[in-house]
């Protein structure tokens, strides 16, 4: 049998695997919660590793050799210092005085990432291209210096914006315009406005970016803090495995769907051979007869007689 690839059935296989390729982006928020959890230890332990660590002063942490590129660090305040003070500047965040932490802790970290060149790793943002390394700062319960998977706090910076102001960014391709992506704790982004150039502005923790729609001529990566040339490369190789995983899943899919049809064809044959036979018991039988202890079929006595040709004289 031809079992030609129609239309129809590379439909079913895309309509099979659609599912599993929007997982993948699933996945990807995933990992990027595992990622936050992992950091916030090894910032928490690069900070008690200190002799006296000091409140108030931002302290680099070392991450572990799998994540090279990516930068963290960790600063310690009162949350009463925080609301009526602010931090002057904590990296690219300039946080103003007025910011309140739910629930209330007496002191607190904000634990700061810089994402490197595995930015579009962890948050990938098709379509769009990152112009400077993706940053986070996430602020945790600095009581017990040992906890880990410790929930995020939630800060609210309601009478000023906190600002971001992104180091290195890459030159703005002409005709296109720098937007600030800023994701939640569940990774969904949120776009807007840059307040200026290079400037962006949040209410609440999470991770930002600095990006421009990629369909406008490529940037050139950004020669940032943290040395991270090829940021989209990850993304691409990635790409390539979707595409890989859903071509050999979808070629399953159709040996799978070949031997489906093959094995009803022949549930179908069988059936009608049952049927036959039933028909021949029940109907027209061949008579049987004995031949010593078993019975076989035996032809109807009615034969052509046979005709000598002599006999056969025009
Ligand atoms: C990187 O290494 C750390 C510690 O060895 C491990 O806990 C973590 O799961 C690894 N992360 C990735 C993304 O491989
Ligand atoms: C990111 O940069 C670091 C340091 O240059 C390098 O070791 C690492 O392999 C890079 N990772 C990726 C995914 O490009
Ligand atoms: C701090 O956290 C660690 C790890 O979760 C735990 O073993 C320890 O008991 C905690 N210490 C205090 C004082 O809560
Ligand atoms: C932040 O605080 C303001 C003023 O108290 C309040 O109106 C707003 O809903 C809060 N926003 C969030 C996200 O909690
Ligand atoms: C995204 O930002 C806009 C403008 O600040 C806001 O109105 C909207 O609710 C936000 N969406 C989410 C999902 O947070």
């Amino acid at each position: 049998m031809g079992l030609g690839i129609s239309p129809g059935l590379l439909m079913l296989v895309a309509f099979f695997w659609l599912p599993w390729l929007s997982d993948v982006g699933a996945q990807s928020t995933g990992s990027a919660r595992a990622l936050d959890a992992l950091l916030q230890d090894y910032a928490y332990q690069a900070f008690k590793a200190l002799n006296k660590p000091k409140t108030g002063i931002p302290y680099d942490g070392a991450v572990p050799l799998n994540l090279t590129g990516i930068g963290i660090s960790a600063l310690r305040l009162r949350s009463g210092s925080l609301r009526s003070r602010g931090v002057t500047m904590y990296k690219e965040f300039e946080i103003p005085k007025g910011v309140v932490v739910t629930p209330y802790v007496e002191r607190l970290i904000f634990v700061y990432q810089n994402l490197g060149n595995l930015s579009s790793v962890y948050y990938p943002l098709p379509g769009y291209a990152y112009l400077a390394p993706v940053l986070g700062l996430l602020p945790y319960d600095a009581s017990n210096l040992s906890a880990t998977n410790l929930p995020e706090l939630h800060i609210n910076a309601s009478d000023k914006p906190i600002s971001i102001k992104f180091q290195g960014v890459s030159s703005v391709p002409a005709g296109s315009v720098a937007k600030c992506v800023w994701f939640d704790l569940d990774g969904f982004p949120n776009f807007s406005n840059a307040v200026s150039g290079n400037i962006c502005s949040t209410a609440q923790q999470g991770h930002f970016g600095i990006v421009v729609e990629s369909n406008a001529p490529a940037p050139s990566p950004p020669p940032s803090v943290v040395p991270s040339p090829s940021g989209g490369e990850k993304g691409g190789t990635s790409k390539v495995w979707i595409i890989v995983g859903s071509v050999v899943g979808g070629l399953a899919l159709l040996v799978l769907l070949a031997f489906l049809v093959l094995w009803l064809r022949k549930y179908k044959r069988r059936k009608k051979m049952q049927q036959m036979e039933k028909a021949a018991e029940v109907g027209e039988a061949l008579r049987m007869t004995s031949v010593g202890n078993t019975k076989a079929p035996a032809a109807m006595v009615t034969r052509t007689q046979p005709i000598i040709e002599n006999e056969y004289m025009p």
